[in-house]
């Protein structure tokens, strides 16, 4: 058969139809129709197929025209290498053709050709790195073999195959893109990349989110204008000049903490990490930001507690130690002034409606408040007054519209804002603790319910104080009427039977005397009688100034001591200075103080001699009894000691031993008096 040779022109026209159908197609999906349609309606074939290699076979996966048996039964063909024309052309790896039917080889749709009526076909490669179709056309005609137009297609064969694997390497591409995309916007933190000049090329969603731009709004724009705060612009810019410019860097990869600026100009702090991808051509930069604003604060909250903690800790430690609660109420109205950041705070006292007392304050160095020992008018609506009406806690924002007099000397020591807690004792409003502050702004929300929690432990040590003062007020009481007892019992003994006792001598005497001189037995009798009753009277006597000395009753403490002195073995000297008697509770305890010290120390001391000092001085009445023996005394050991420890501080006073081994000892008591 005659090599055909095909119109150049139809051969023209089906290239221009394949470029055409190239530059409009997405796709190889979107190209084979469309390529099958425009060659074979060119150069006026009947059907076309293509095949591609898949797992080893070629399968048809487009026709054309799609609806004929032999379409039908190439699109449920598949064909090894060498098998049918598009097996021999994958194969080969070159164009093929066929006149006539073939009627040897292996031809699987051979008689379905023939029964098509196709006589003539040829098919070529699509060809890129490698075979990526084949494409074949048959023909009724009985057409001789075209090398010409063979040409042409194997031509075209490879233009198509570039337009595949471009395609697929575009799909690659965008593929790529569409999962780092994906990836990016899915991330929590913002990802922004910055060019060598400083502009944004891309952000994320999270970007978009965190800085309130649009991406559009911000690429192509500088970023250091759209995200950096004023201030750090200037380093921002410098930074990158030099690192474009020496290649010197301090953050890439290093993540650091900075501050960012939204749309609206408000800032916030943020964790950066930045990365440069290793990409030809000029720098590029990745920006990884995380808005670190939940973390500041929560980390800002456990340090504000460990603050709160710790003052508080103080105040309590204050409360269980300190017995005064004017003592308290200086380290409570510091904590809460440095805790608030306040420049004073006060501890009121409410007397009655309408006035309250200053009992405690503190104040920052240079600002002046109303001082501790003032009275003030609960006249307007301040924050005293609030807390007095709610019984809660309470604040004052401004003080500017406030009316009254109160309010009014409170603008004038330059206070601005006010928080206040109650103070309560035995469930009744007892007063409050105020914090006042001289800035503009006032008190952070909750900055009261903070302070009820100081309030509480005021209210804490003014329980503690009214039960030590209860306390010592009982014990005093218990004292005293232990002293009556006494003081009666030795009435009734001296007014009673040391009376009676002593009558009762004068007649046995009588009874002696009046007896018969021979009586001698009856006489002796008496006497002894006589005899044996003074020495009991005596013991009774003795007995009844151990109960309590009627000479210090009746004559003072001087006397009282003279007489003990005298009947005390060891030398003892004393010297008493007093201008005037000392009220009778405290007379009382200074005798037992020195009749017990006395006692101890002819029992227990082995001393040489003993000294007694009592004197009065600021508000104290001081009594010392010193002796040089053994030494070597305690409170615990016996019940003497004790007691007199008891009955001091009944009256508020301290007893003081003083008593080293060998050195000798000495007791000492002061008195409130
Ligand atoms: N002046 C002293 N010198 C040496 N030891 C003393 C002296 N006073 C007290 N003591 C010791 O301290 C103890 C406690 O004294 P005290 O309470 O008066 O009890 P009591 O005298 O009833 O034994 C005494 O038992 C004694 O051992
Ligand atoms: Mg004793």
């Amino acid at each position: 058969m005659a090599s055909a040779r095909s119109d150049p022109a139809v051969l023209l026209r089906t290239e221009h139809a394949v470029a055409r159908v190239l530059a409009q197609a997405h796709d190889q999906a979107e190209a084979y129709p469309a390529l099958l349609a425009a060659m074979g309606g060119s150069l006026a074939w009947d059907f076309g197929a293509v095949w591609v290699p898949e797992d080893g076979k070629l399968r048809c996966i487009e026709t054309w025209p799609d609806a004929s048996d032999f379409a039908a039964e190439s699109l449920a063909l598949e064909m090894g290498p060498g098998e049918g024309l598009p097996g021999r052309v994958w194969a080969a790896d070159a164009p093929a053709w066929l006149t006539g039917v073939p009627t040897e080889g292996r031809y699987p749709r051979a008689e379905a050709a023939t029964r098509a009526g196709l006589q003539s076909a040829f098919a070529f490669p699509v060809r890129g790195a490698a075979i990526l179709a084949v494409i074949e056309f048959f023909t009724a005609d009985l057409r001789d073999a075209d090398e010409h137009l063979l040409d042409t297609m194997t031509s075209l064969g490879s233009q198509i195959g570039q337009f595949v694997e471009r395609r697929r390497a575009e799909q690659g591409v965008r593929d790529a893109d569409a999962r780092k995309s994906a990836i990016l916007n899915a991330a929590f933190d913002c990802v922004v990349t910055m060019d060598h000049e400083g502009n944004i090329v891309e952000v994320n969603k999270a970007t978009e989110r965190t800085f309130g731009y649009s991406a559009a709004e911000l690429v192509g724009r500088e970023l250091a204008a759209m995200m950096i705060p004023p201030d750090l612009r200037d380093a921002h810019r410098n930074a990158l000049k030099r690192y474009i410019d020496t290649g010197q860097e301090r953050v890439i990869n290093h993540p650091i903490e900075l501050r960012a600026m939204r749309r609206d100009g408000s800032e916030f702090p943020v964790e950066l990490a930045i990365s440069r991808p290793d990409l030809p051509g000029p720098a590029l930069f990745c920006g990884y930001l995380r808005d670190v604003t939940e973390r500041r604060r929560a980390e800002k909250a456990v340090r504000r507690l460990a603050t709160e903690q710790a003052a508080l800790r103080r105040v309590a430690t204050a409360v269980a130690a300190e017995h005064d609660p004017a003592r308290v109420f200086g380290v409570v109205t510091e904590e809460v002034g440095r805790l608030l950041s306040a420049q004073t705070a006060n501890m009121v006292r409410y007397d009655g409606a309408g006035a309250a007392a200053v009992v405690g304050g503190w104040n920052a160095e240079g600002v002046r408040s109303v001082p501790v020992g003032d009275y003030v008018t609960l006249d307007g609506d301040t924050v005293a007054m609030r807390v007095w009406l709610s019984q809660g806690p309470a604040r004052v924002d401004s003080y500017e519209e406030i009316e009254g007099e109160m309010a009014q000397s409170l603008r004038e020591l330059g206070f601005r804002a006010a928080v206040a807690a109650p103070v309560w004792l035995g469930g009744r409003l007892w007063g409050a603790v105020i914090v006042s502050s001289v800035k503009p702004e006032p008190f952070p929300p909750g900055a009261e319910q903070r302070l009820a929690d100081f309030a509480e432990l005021v209210t804490q040590a003014l329980a503690n104080a009214q039960a030590r003062q209860e306390l010592a007020a009982s014990r005093a009481r218990i004292v005293e009427a232990g002293d009556a007892e006494r003081r009666r019992l030795e009435r009734n003994l001296h007014d009673g039977a040391q009376q009676r006792l002593v009558s009762l001598a004068l007649n046995l005497r009588l009874a002696a005397r009046s007896c018969s001189p021979d009586d001698e037995n009856s006489r002796a009798a008496f006497e002894r009688a006589g005899e044996e009753l003074a020495q009991a009277l005596e013991e009774l006597r003795e007995l009844a100034r151990g109960i309590h000395p009627a000479v210090l009753s009746d004559r003072g403490l001087e006397p009282a001591i003279e007489a003990l002195a005298a009947r005390t073995p060891v030398p003892v000297s004393f010297a008493i200075e007093l201008e005037q008697r000392l009220p009778e509770p405290v007379e009382a305890a200074a005798y037992y103080v020195v009749a017990e010290a006395l006692t101890n120390a002819a029992k227990h001391s082995h001393a040489s001699e003993v000294s007694v000092r009592i004197g009065r001085d600021n508000g104290y009445a001081r009594i010392e009894v010193a002796d040089d023996g053994v030494g070597g005394a305690a409170t615990g050991d016996g019940s003497g000691l004790r007691g007199l420890v008891d009955r001091v501080e009944a009256l508020g006073g301290r007893l003081e031993l003083e008593s080293p081994l060998g050195e000798g000892t000495t007791v000492r008591a002061e008195i409130p008096s």
